[in-house]
């Protein structure tokens, strides 16, 4: 059976999530921040990452904002940054993040061949929200569905639920997409067919899961099986 409902994690996956520090990089006066800004987006994501899984299992949930601010600080903090004013553009980099070069196109092929689409993420609505209207996408995607309805981070089983309770469909109806491996992996664990985005061939994740499809971009998920 072909699938019905393609759904896909938000950062990483859908919007680069380097693009913050790259960015900020490049403006002028940045001097120190070029000189590191691979490592701190590098930590910055761990970190935000590390803390979405400490809080999941101690039940302790907070908003993704938060953690992603808790992780920036961390990473700051580690590459000898102490500037409030690069922090606050930093996080304003955040809400307006570039989706990755093939997004639109490929979104745009399962809309035409008349495939339903969401994003399934940690994040708050209103940063996805940002993000979507940001990089143009609100008219290839059918919903955006947030950790926020059930109150805990991935890879929570009741977080891959909301597919299901949202649009009705059986788990093998869905391909879900994520440049996460551990995502991609637990999700595989929950029963959906996955393709792991893996653009820095990094190397499989030693999960009891292993996605179906490993993928060096999403050029060619409409043509999964
Ligand atoms: C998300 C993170 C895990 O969008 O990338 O859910």
């Amino acid at each position: 059976m072909p699938f019905t409902t393609y759904v896909f994690d938000a950062y990483g996956t859908l919007f680069d999530v380097a693009a913050a520090a790259r960015e900020a990089s490049e403006e002028p006066g940045r001097d120190a921040l070029a000189k590191v800004w691979q490592k701190l987006a590098s930590d910055w994501r761990l970190k935000q990452l590390q803390y979405t899984w400490l809080r999941a299992v101690t039940g302790d949930h907070t908003d993704f904002w938060d953690v992603t601010q808790d992780g920036l600080d961390w990473a700051m903090e580690a590459s000898g940054l102490d500037d409030p004013e690069l922090r606050e553009r930093l996080l304003q980099l955040y809400w307006e993040l570039s989706a990755y070069r093939e997004v639109p196109e490929m979104l745009g092929r399962l809309k035409a061949a008349g495939h339903t689409t969401a994003i399934l993420s940690n994040g708050s609505p209103d940063m996805l929200n940002g993000a979507v209207q940001s990089a143009g996408l609100g008219e290839v995607l059918d919903d955006v569905l947030s950790v926020q309805d059930v109150g805990v981070f991935k890879p929570h089983a009741s977080v891959y639920d909301l597919v299901g309770k949202r649009f009705g469909c059986a788990k093998s109806d869905v391909l879900f997409v994520s440049s996460n491996g551990w995502d991609a992996g637990c999700a595989t664990g929950y029963g959906f067919t996955t393709a792991w985005v893996n653009r820095a061939a990094e190397p499989v994740d030693r999960l009891p899961w292993v996605p179906k499809h490993i993928l060096s971009n999403l050029t060619t998920i409409p043509e999964l099986a």
